[in-house]
């Protein structure tokens, strides 16, 4: 982490929680952010709980869609548009998460129509890219990346590149309990860093934050963010107990 770049910590609650559920988590977790803080913390709850969570979480926290359709609006079934993500109180999205990928077939070429989308609406997106266990083993992980990266951000204004959060997410890291290690994921993410620049130059790459997540814990989150290149985590099962996203997100003055 650089002091540079802003950290940022996101919750990506999957398919958890109904709103009452929800009150409950912010009734602890508000209580636990101190008065002044220099995290960003943005929670992606299900489409359903966006526009009440908007209503009572005050300005210290954002929200942001798990997904979006590249369209304004129009007749697409079961789909939510940007611009409905902007009206329910959304800063950001996730575009690409690796559960989007494996089970709704989710192609880099509609991540790319998707992060556009995003853009063009004002929505910040976080482009989940990562390799699976078998890509790992056949040492094609920077190639994957580089594929990601390239078609995903393809077209991508150069003014929008440092609204860009980008989440390296080994997919074999994800829900498995078997984080990546620090040193490892600082590699990678340095590594992505140089493909960002060659797309928006090294000015610019400089500015987007890149997280790390899969398998993110309060016990494992110091050895991340104490690496130079890694500016925050996406948390997916501990982001749903809110002293233990408490405990992720400010373990630097915790401990
Ligand atoms: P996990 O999920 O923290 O439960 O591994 C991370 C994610 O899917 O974003």
């Amino acid at each position: 982490m650089t002091s540079s770049r802003t950290p940022l910590f996101a919750a990506n609650w999957k398919m958890y929680k109904t709103l009452k559920e929800a009150a409950v988590f912010f009734e602890t977790f508000l209580k636990l952010l101190p008065q002044k803080m220099e995290e960003e913390i943005v929670i992606f709850p299900p489409f359903t709980l966006l526009y009440s969570i908007s209503s009572f979480i005050g300005t210290k926290i954002k929200i942001g869609g798990q997904d979006l359709f590249w369209e304004k609006e129009g007749a697409f079934t079961g789909e939510i548009s940007p611009l409905m993500l902007r009206d329910s109180g959304c800063h950001y999205v996730l575009i690409g998460h690796s559960e989007r990928r494996k089970y709704f077939a989710e192609t880099n070429s509609m991540i790319n129509k998707k992060v556009l989308s995003a853009f063009e609406y004002g929505l910040k997106p976080v482009l989940c890219i990562g390799e699976t266990l078998e890509e790992m083993g056949k040492g094609m992980t920077r190639q994957i990346l580089t594929k990601q990266i390239q078609e995903g951000l393809k077209g991508v204004a150069h003014s929008d590149f440092e609204k860009l959060v980008v989440a390296y997410e080994p997919v074999w890291a994800i829900g498995t309990g078997k984080a990546d290690t620090p040193s490892q994921s600082n590699e990678t993410i340095r590594f992505i860093r140089e493909t960002l620049s060659d797309l928006c130059g090294i000015h610019e790459a400089d500015k987007i934050r890149i997280l790390y997540g899969g398998s993110v814990k309060p016990q494992n989150i110091r050895g991340f963010i104490e690496q130079p290149e890694i500016d925050g985590a996406l948390v997916g099962g501990a982001s749903l107990n809110p002293e233990d996203f408490a405990r992720i997100v400010f373990s630097r003055v915790l401990s």
